[in-house]
């Protein structure tokens, strides 16, 4: 029975197979006929185009090598130096802790903040400076007092969420 089974399954690769060459063998005379020699000539002319291509840049690279080097090598320091100040400075940008970032998620404080950029309301960074304490923090998420933050569109109050969890966000706040 299995042996039945796999010769007709092999009988049926095989014939596949046989057809898909011939398909494909077909696809290619079709091609030929149609595009033949055509596609040959023009294969060779965009060889031959690309060859030149690269003959000619060699040249002008060849004609004006000593400024284009001299030039890019201060300027690739530079560029080089710029960036690695700010990113030196950037591990300032802490990841938050996995037990605030439980509670911002549980309570989707993230929706509309996040630490250090503007979204729906201020960066946590930027509430930071205010340097509220923590009680002011959870009366803020109480009742929040959209006068502290103009531009910016009311934050609907939170009075479910526990004093206890808004109080360690403020204390993650506080060291942004
Ligand atoms: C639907 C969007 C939204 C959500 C959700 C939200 N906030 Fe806000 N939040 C704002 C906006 C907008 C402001 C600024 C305007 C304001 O204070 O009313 C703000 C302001 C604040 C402030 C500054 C208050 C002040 O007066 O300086 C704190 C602190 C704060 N949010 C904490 C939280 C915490 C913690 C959560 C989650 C428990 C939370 N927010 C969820 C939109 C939101």
């Amino acid at each position: 029975m299995t042996l039945n089974k796999s010769t007709s399954l092999a009988i049926i690769a095989l014939v596949a197979s046989v057809w898909m060459g011939c398909s494909s063998k077909e696809d290619r005379d079709k091609y030929d006929t149609y595009y033949g020699s055509g596609s040959k000539v023009r294969e060779e002319t965009a060889l031959a185009d690309i060859q030149n291509y690269k003959k000619e840049a060699a040249a002008t690279e060849a004609a004006a090598p000593a400024p284009a080097v001299t030039k890019e090598t201060p300027a690739a320091d530079s560029t080089q130096k710029t960036p690695e100040a700010p990113a030196e400075a950037k591990p300032a940008k802490k990841a938050v802790p996995a037990e605030v970032s439980a509670l911002l998620n549980k309570y989707a404080c993230f929706a509309c903040h996040q630490p250090y950029e503007k979204l729906i309301g201020p960066a946590y960074s930027e509430v930071a400076k205010r340097k509220y304490t923590p009680d002011m923090i959870v009366e803020l998420v109480h009742s929040p007092k959209p006068e502290h933050w103009p531009g910016y569109p009311p934050m609907a109050p939170l009075a479910h969420v526990p004093k206890a969890d808004i109080i360690i966000i403020a204390n993650w706040i506080n060291t942004l």
